[in-house]
This record gives structure tokens, C-alpha cells and sequence, in this order.
């Protein structure tokens, strides 16, 4: 076990003991996601292709005798306690709410394993992170599973990282009150050390996938927020359903290329242009796996920047920003590709790129974005680490 000295992990680490005048009985992480390609595909049962990155959230706990959750959040610089019999009382709120605050993830994850059959202990602790906020990197869902991490300790749970990711988005979906997929549950339950994670969202089999030795992934962070991502990701659902209905399938997973093509006349403009999308995105997630286990960057990043075009013109979730940042890696000496990752409007972009150009190529994104957007990005060169575990 190494023990961590810099960053979140060593900070829920001190401001536990000095808080609760011990040092913790144990510290869990739950990592955060970049999403490399298959945008959008997760809820229509397709493939996704993401990794888990270094950046996570952070629990420093302790059992206590108390059925009640209580913790500091040093980020927020609140402290939160909840009982657990209160949650599973109150059970989730009604349908279309959504439960904002870092405190109700905790609390969903709680009602959620309990909702699951778990007998949960209570605790108190620490909580810290580094996975930007509203960036597209999936913080919810790395409190989500550090959270789940934590309980399983006290509570002396088995961890099974698809069950306790399929509780994660339940959590999301019922107690949080957001409509989201599975794939970054997953990832962040279920990284691998420098892997990316080739998953089947229908089966929730998943391969684990090395990156090519000399490439690094670099997250691009417009700097944009965009708040109407949710009744536009609902939309973007739901036309999804009606095509799949109209096809008679489960899901746009069953719909292939040539399917398309046969009944193209029977669909409208939009509602082609979005199948479209979710069908081509899953064919080149499934070969972006096979080239990437291949040690082929050039076509690796041919693949990531034909997603961005098909998100950008079909699925019509891109935005200027992350059109710019995209354009702006591209240009940049050393980028195989670019394209925007996770719901989109907004976030941010991530690039494959050659390791020893890595470093340069941030710096003159970065100067470049912010030249022609006025916006400030951040850019982070990643690796790819474990899912949730204890540090
Ligand atoms: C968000 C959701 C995921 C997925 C992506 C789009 O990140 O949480 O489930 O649908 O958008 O690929």
C-alpha cells in the first residue's frame, strides 16, 4: 500500500485526525472518467470505450457505533450528517426532482445498497476530491462509488464493482434524480492501471483494454458549463427510444449501418441524423478498442475525430468551444485526435497524443483556446488508474 502525501488523499488523511483525534481506520478513492469514444451510447445498450483518471474523490472514515452517516466536506467546507433509518424512511423523492448538494450523493448511495438488501454501520469521515465539478469528469459518480467503497468497508460487503455501479447509477437516476447511463459507474468502480475499458453497456461485460505505449490522453477543459445539458440529454434520449421503436428493437444497439441505410426513407431528417450517430458511434468504439490494443494511435485518433464530427452534426451536442478546443488540439504537433467527451454542450475535449509532445502541446492549446474564445481552459495530461479501491 503506498501511502499518499500529496493532494486529497493526504488531506481527508490530516483533517480527519485532527478533527476526530485519531488517524482513520482506512481511506477510500473512487476515480473520475475521461470517456475516449462511444458518446451517447450507453443508454441505447451500445459500447463505450473510457478510462478511469488520476483525479478522484477521497474518504478518510472510521466505523462508529451510531447508524448515522457524519462527515466534513472540505471542499464545501460543510459538515453533513444523516441517519440512516431516515433515509431508507424517506426513500426517494417523487420522479422528475432532482436532489441537488455533495451530501445527497452520499445519502442515495446509502438508500440505494440499502434498497439493495445491505445492512449497513454508520461512520464518520473526510471527504475530499479533485475531479473538477460540471466539467464532464464524472465527479458525482466517483463520490458516488467512494461512497459505496466506504460503506462496504464498515459494513463488511463483498465488492463486486458492476453491482455496486449498477447501485451507484441507481442512486443517480432515483435519489440524485439524474436520467444517466451506465458508463461512469462503471469506470469508476471498475478501472484498470493504464487500461481503458472496452464495455458492453447491454451485457456490462467489459475488456480492459492497454493504451499504446508512447501516447497520452489529455483532457481538455473548455472552461464552459452549459446548464440545459439535462432536458437536452432527455431529449436526446428519447428520440433515441422512438427510433428504436419504430425499428421494433430493444434498443438502437440492434440497429445496424445497413438497417439504417434499408429504411432510411421511413425516418425524418432528425431522427435519422441521431440513429445515425448511436450506430456508426458504436461501430467505431468497438474498433477503436481493437486498434488500440494494437498499439495504433493514427487510427485511433482517424476514429476519435469522425465521433466528433457525428456528435457535433447528428447527435448535435457539441458547442462552439468545444468545436474550437477540438480544432485547437488538432493543429498542435503531436495530436493523433480530438473529439468532445461526455454529454457535451459544454466540458471538455480529450486528445491522443504522442507522450514526449504532451507537455508543449497543452501549453499551446491552452494559449491558443483562450486567444480565440476569451474563455480559461485547464488542461490535464492523464493516466489511466484503478477503480474505487482502498489507498
Ligand atoms: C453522461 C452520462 C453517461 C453518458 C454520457 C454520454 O456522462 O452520465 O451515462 O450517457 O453522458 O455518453
Amino acid at each position: 500500500m503506498n501511502r499518499i502525501t500529496t493532494g486529497p488523499g493526504a488531506e481527508v488523511r490530516r483533517v480527519f485526525s485532527e478533527r476526530f483525534g485519531a488517524p482513520p481506520e482506512v481511506v477510500v478513492r473512487a476515480p473520475g472518467r475521461v470517456n475516449l469514444i462511444g458518446e451517447h451510447t450507453d443508454y441505447n445498450d451500445g459500447f463505450v470505450l473510457p478510462m478511469a483518471i488520476d483525479r478522484a474523490a477521497w474518504i478518510a472514515l472510521r466505523a462508529t457505533r451510531a447508524c448515522t452517516v457524519r462527515v466534513q466536506g472540505i471542499d464545501v467546507g460543510q459538515t453533513g450528517e444523516f441517519s440512516l433509518a431516515a433515509v431508507r424512511a424517506a426513500g426517494p423523492p417523487a420522479a422528475g426532482t432532482l436532489q441537488q448538494g455533495w451530501l445527497e450523493y452520499l445519502k442515495g448511495m446509502a438508500w440505494a445498497l440499502m434498497d439493495a438488501g445491505h445492512v449497513l454501520c454508520g461512520w464518520e469521515g473526510a471527504v475530499a476530491g479533485d475531479v473538477p465539478i460540471g466539467a464532464g469528469l464524472s465527479s458525482s459518480a466517483a463520490l458516488e462509488l467512494a461512497t459505496a467503497r466506504a460503506f462496504a468497508h464498515v459494513s463488511d460487503l463483498s465488492w463486486d464493482p458492476v453491482a455496486m455501479a449498477l447501485l451507484g447509477q441507481l442512486a443517480e437516476n432515483k435519489w440524485v434524480g439524474v436520467n444517466c447511463g451506465i458508463m461512469d459507474q462503471m469506470i469508476s468502480a471498475a478501472g484498470r492501471a493504464d487500461h481503458a475499458l472496452l464495455l458492453d453497456c447491454r451485457t456490462l461485460v467489459g475488456r480492459h483494454v492497454p493504451l499504446p505505449a508512447g501516447t497520452a490522453v489529455a483532457v481538455l477543459d473548455t472552461g464552459t458549463r452549459r446548464g440545459l445539458v439535462d432536458s437536452a440529454y432527455n431529449e436526446r434520449r428519447s428520440q433515441c427510444e422512438i427510433v428504436s421503436a419504430h425499428f421494433g428493437v430493444t434498443a438502437l444497439r440492434d440497429v445496424t449501418s445497413q438497417d439504417l441505410a434499408a429504411r432510411a426513407g421511413e425516418l425524418d431528417d432528425l431522427a435519422l441524423r441521431r440513429a445515425r450517430h448511436v450506430i456508426t458511434e458504436n461501430e467505431r468504439t468497438t474498433e477503436a478498442a481493437d486498434v488500440l490494443a494494437a498499439g495504433n494511435g493514427v487510427r485511433m485518433g482517424e476514429l476519435m475525430n469522425a465521433s466528433h464530427a457525428s456528435l457535433r452534426d447528428d447527435f448535435e451536442v457539441s458547442c462552439e468551444a468545444l468545436d474550437v478546443m477540438v480544432e485547437c488540439a488538432r493543429k498542435a504537433n503531436g495530436c493523433y485526435g480530438a473529439r468532445m467527451t461526455g454529454a457535451g454542450f459544454g466540458g471538455c475535449a480529450v486528445a491522443l497524443v504522442e507522450i514526449g509532445a504532451a507537455p508543449a502541446l497543452a501549453q499551446s492549446v491552452a494559449t491558443e483556446y483562450r486567444q480565440l474564445t476569451g474563455h480559461a481552459p485547464q488542461v490535464y495530461v492523464c493516466t489511466a488508474t484503478n477503480g474505487a479501491d482502498i489507498a
